[in-house]
């Protein structure tokens, strides 16, 4: 007799369609239903079947946090109020008073400040680390040290950091990796088959993809997890569930976006590099970009974000900005409409220009999050604005 069938494991581009979805009954709604309420009728005589928006077990929250784990291949996953939320909840999950924590140097500048100002505050030393330092992770490593954090692709500079040695070291010593990899989305880069230990996005980014969500995942093994889950319900970091329900809608058609604005920022990034008026581009899919070989070897997609850094310093900068009609000045990213960003005046704005530049953000840095348009109507836009 034939052996039954297994069912077919499917991949991701039908994951963010259906992955973590019951079985549906005749006359059951296509679309996840919103359940907007605080309140659910509770089973009498049990604590542990209680849910409550605050604890992130809403069917709205609890429909893309199997999703989303699904896509990273993680046995579990949560969703949280913001991506700042999330990095807090999850690094929280780790750290105690008298731990130390190893950051890259190059992260996100809210990151940068959650990690030395705010954990610092609670007795957690970190040091930030200088990744391209010969052996740099394991000579800062101390016997306090609990986690390294690191992301990639790099906010805003595009540098891709190579997980491989560094998981060797937070394997050798039983620490965790932690990744953000909002730049990246599961479409182009999956943290957990490269060494780490966790993942962390902001959902505000590419995950929901339009503009109009502010949300945060991590994603691990399931015991760190519910770790995760009680700083969040003691912090309040839980989302609402019509957050929940647009981030589910986002998700279906991350791959179909992210594929595209792969497309679209690998042609601006080649037609800028050809540009007089840019001095630099920093996009991995580059050959002269200092990390397209890993790029190549460990990312699905070159990602839709690149940074550019124009001859005209700060001022140029600024008038290309306010030139530009169809690319819009705003500080997010990884949405479907394109957006430009000067991180000198957002995200690292409290950094003075010498501290910038050795991070690889000079004066006259753009970021540009490429978005969905016609990349001949992006190459127009930004051709009439360097003129
Ligand atoms: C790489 C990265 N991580 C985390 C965050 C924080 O996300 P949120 O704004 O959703 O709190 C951001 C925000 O820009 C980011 O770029």
């Amino acid at each position: 007799m034939a052996a039954p069938r297994r069912p077919r494991q499917h991949s991701l581009p039908t994951q963010v369609l259906h992955a973590g979805e019951e079985p549906h009954d005749t006359d059951a709604p296509v679309v996840t239903p919103l359940y907007q309420s605080v309140n659910f009728i509770s089973e009498i005589g049990r604590s542990d079947s209680v849910r409550y928006p605050r604890y992130g077990n809403t069917p709205n929250a609890e429909i893309v946090q199997k999703r989303l784990a699904a896509l990273e291949k993680a046995e579990s996953g949560l969703l949280l109020a913001s991506g700042m939320g999330a990095t807090a909840c999850a690094m929280l999950a780790l750290l105690r008073p008298g731990d130390h924590l190893l950051a890259c140097r190059w992260i996100y500048g809210g990151t940068r400040r959650l990690l030395t100002e705010e954990f610092a505050s609670l007795g957690i030393d970190v040091t930030l680390v200088d990744p391209e330092e010969p052996r740099a992770w394991r000579r800062r490593l101390r016997k306090e040290t609990r986690a390294i954090f690191l992301e990639s692709p790099v906010n805003p500079t595009c540098r891709v950091i190579d997980l491989r040695p560094v998981s060797y070291v937070t394997q050798e010593n039983g620490i965790a990796l932690v990744v953000d990899s909002t730049f990246a989305s599961p479409v182009n880069f999956r943290p957990l088959e490269h060494g780490a230990d966790v993942v962390i996005h902001s959902a505000t980014k590419f995950l929901n993809g339009h503009h109009d969500v502010v949300g945060g995942a991590v994603l691990g093994t399931a015991p760190y997890i519910e770790e995760v889950r009680q700083k969040m319900i003691m912090w309040g970091q839980a989302p609402d569930p019509f957050a929940c329900w647009l981030l589910e809608r986002g998700l279906k058609t991350l791959d179909v976006r992210v594929q595209r604005q792969n497309h679209n920022a690998m042609r601006i990034a080649k037609w800028c590099a050809e540009r007089r008026e840019v001095r630099a581009v920093s996009y991995p899919g580059l050959p002269d970009h200092p990390d397209h070989e890993i790029a190549q070897a460990h990312l699905s997609g070159f990602g839709g974000m690149l940074g550019i850094e124009l001859t005209g310093g700060g001022r140029g900068a600024d008038r290309f900005i306010r030139k530009l009609r169809l690319i819009r000045h705003a500080p997010s990213l990884g949405g479907v409409d394109s957006l430009v960003s000067e991180p000198r005046h957002s995200s690292h704005t409290d950094l003075a220009a010498d501290e910038r530049a050795k991070l690889g953000i000079p004066d006259g840095f753009l970021r540009l999050s490429i978005g969905l348009e016609d990349a001949d109507d992006l190459i127009a836009d930004i051709e009439q604005a360097l003129h």
